[in-house]
């Protein structure tokens, strides 16, 4: 009986830890919206860089994305991403900083140390355009959504012949 209940706890335990891991979120967004937590006070500005206008249906691209604003981190964490398409398949290029969280591209706890992050987007098969939304927050590295300034971008890409 007293060894059910040591089960029952463990598991919860675990459950518990499981999900708050999850919710730390200098490891990972813990959802697209950054917006509803962080950044109330202004906005980051996002570039991409090698973000194609138009598509060769089943092609990796490799996309430079980085955000700024005048917020200064004063700790370890200085940013964070997240990235999702409404078709391909996103993909991790840079295992150390990014990783992929419920089909959201999002940066890693090594990866919130940084600005500037190398992204994957592999196009679909089939030709039809893409939208896809980056949100980036730049942190003050206090280990709280306050004083951060969140950007949002979105993209149209269409594909080519
Ligand atoms: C549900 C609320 C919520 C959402 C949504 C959210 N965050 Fe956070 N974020 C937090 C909280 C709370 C913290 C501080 C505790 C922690 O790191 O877990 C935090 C901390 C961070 C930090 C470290 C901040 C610092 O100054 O040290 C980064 C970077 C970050 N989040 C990025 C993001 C990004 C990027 C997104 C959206 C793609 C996002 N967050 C969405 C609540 C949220």
């Amino acid at each position: 009986m007293k060894k059910k209940l040591f089960l029952v706890s463990l598991v919860g335990l675990m459950l518990i830890g499981g999900i708050s891991t999850v919710q730390s979120h200098n490891n990972s967004a813990p959802n697209f919206e950054c917006i509803s937590c962080h950044g109330e006070e202004g906005s980051a500005a996002i570039k991409v860089e090698g973000m194609p206008k138009s598509y060769v249906p089943g092609k990796t691209y490799k996309i430079t994305l980085a955000v700024s604003s005048p917020v200064v981190s004063a700790g370890d964490n200085a940013g964070g991403f997240a990235v999702e398409a409404s078709a391909g398949e996103m993909i991790v290029v840079d295992k150390k900083n990014t990783q992929l969280s419920g089909g959201i591209l999002t940066h890693t706890q090594e990866g919130s140390a940084l600005r500037k992050w190398v992204i994957g987007w592999k196009a679909p098969a089939q030709k039809t355009p893409v939208d896809i939304s980056v949100m980036a927050v730049t942190a003050n590295g206090d280990f709280s959504p306050a004083g951060d300034m969140v950007g949002a971008e979105g993209y149209t890409v269409k594909s080519g012949k």
